[in-house]
């Protein structure tokens, strides 16, 4: 098949990655350094909707495989349809999922998908009423898309107002914090689970655990995520088929309910509480970045038939081939990371790290600059690593990390080594 692939970090490198090394013609657009070694690429960037959804009919694809949200809430998968070209990835109105918190959580509610009790607040005194019901142990949701700067948890009324009233009337957050959702604050443990749908079936993806904040020891600011293991004790056989029953299933009945015709990724955020009931935190509509580096090193056969099939409102009777093996993935952030990234430093030492065994280096955000590779995001690389066990996937990971480095480079030193004594 030729497949576009939309996007341009660690996410695409890694999908386009897995497409071409099952012998599919991969276009990617924009794509990036990493990318160019084993498709074309062209430069559309990712948001540029119009301009993606011409590149997918002058070529002639077979599919489109869109990689951030942004496009989808946008309305790509819309244009396609309407050329009748199969896009992986939600309509606009699916991608409400993830672009609208207010949608979610009406949705949450209205299809009985567990979730935590909220309002929908558009002035302060919808926060006063809902402060007053809710308490101070709340967390205040922007509406909008707000590049993970969204969120708030708060322990006491006044921190939970003064957030309130710095997304509604100081428009911190622009448009997106205009409307907010405030919800109880849950205790527990978080973990997110990823799946593929048609708009009838789900089929899970293997477990991948995100490690957030910048500093080990899960310290720090959050972060786009600087690292994940899969698979992960978190999420246990047992808890994948509550998830599955409680939240994965009726949520693609409901949107079914609702008219809209999901075809894509589920990628359902969760806290799970001590009796092991997961409650919705919320969803994004796509895959997840970095999850989706060590989640196609373990794809043992083609994952094409799924992404087409999904598109086209088919998934495959078969069940998905994963490899038994466990990946890691360990992100190297730019200096200044996440606060204020400095680009353009020299990136040293990619050949030698790409020639280790089980080990590929997926570009996160990379330039070419006069012959030299250099940083151009916050993330930079997804360094990603198999083996026949967490433990051996890991070490082999940071030793590819050893051979890499740049002025200010910045990795965790403890992914995948939660609960393990490292
Ligand atoms: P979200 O973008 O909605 O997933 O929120 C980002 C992060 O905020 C989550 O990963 C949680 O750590 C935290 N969070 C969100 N909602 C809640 C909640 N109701 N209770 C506790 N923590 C939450
Ligand atoms: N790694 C989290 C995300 O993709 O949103």
């Amino acid at each position: 098949m030729r497949i576009l692939v939309v996007g341009g970090g660690g996410r695409e490198h890694a999908l386009a990655w897995a497409l071409a090394r099952h012998g599919h013609e991969v276009i990617a657009a924009p794509g990036n350094p990493g990318i160019a070694e084993l498709a074309e690429c062209v430069p559309v960037a990712a948001h540029d909707v119009p301009a993606q959804a011409r590149l997918a009919g002058e070529r002639r694809v077979d599919l489109v495989v869109v990689g951030p949200e942004v496009p989808l809430c946008a309305g790509l998968a819309d244009l396609l349809a309407a050329r009748g070209i199969p896009c992986f990835g939600p309509t606009a109105a699916g991608a409400q999922l993830e672009g609208s918190k207010a949608f979610s959580k009406r949705f949450f509610a209205r299809h009985g998908v567990p979730t935590a009790d909220f309002d929908v607040c558009e002035s302060m005194e919808d926060v006063e009423r809902a402060l007053a019901r809710l308490g101070g142990e709340v967390v205040v949701k922007a509406d909008g898309l707000a590049a993970g700067k969204g969120v708030v948890v708060c322990g006491d009324v006044a921190s939970a107002r003064a957030a309130a009233r710095g997304m509604i009337v100081a428009g911190e957050l622009g448009e997106a914090g205009r409307r907010v959702v405030i919800e109880r604050r849950l205790r527990g443990r978080e973990c997110s689970i990823l799946a593929i749908t048609d708009g009838e079936r789900v089929v899970m993806l293997p477990s991948a655990e995100d490690h957030k904040t910048i500093f080990d020891g899960d310290e720090g600011p959050n972060t786009g995520g600087m690292g994940v293991v899969s698979p992960t004790p978190v999420v246990t056989p047992e808890l994948a088929e509550r998830v599955r029953r409680e939240v994965l299933e009726p949520t693609v009945r409901g949107l079914r309910a609702d008219g809209i015709d999901y075809r894509g990724v589920l990628f359902a955020g969760l806290m799970v509480d001590e009796d092991g009931a997961p409650s919705t935190l919320e969803y994004n509509c796509r895959f997840g970045d970095p999850e989706t580096e060590p989640l196609m090193m373990r794809m043992a056969g083609d994952l094409a038939p799924w992404l087409i099939g999904a598109a086209q409102g088919r998934l495959p009777d078969e069940e998905l081939a994963i490899s038994p093996r466990a990946a890691v993935c360990v992100v190297m952030a730019a200096a200044g990371y996440p606060a204020t990234p400095r680009l353009g430093d020299e990136i040293r030492g990619l050949v030698a790290a790409a020639a280790l065994s089980d080990v590929r280096v997926f570009h996160a955000g990379t330039r070419a600059d006069a012959g030299r590779l250099v940083t151009a995001g916050g993330r930079v690389l997804a360094v990603t690593a198999a083996g026949d066990d967490v433990d051996a996937a890991r070490a082999r990971a940071y030793e590819a990390v050893a051979q890499l480095s740049w002025d200010g480079a910045q990795h965790r030193r403890d992914i995948g080594a939660r609960g393990r004594g490292a």
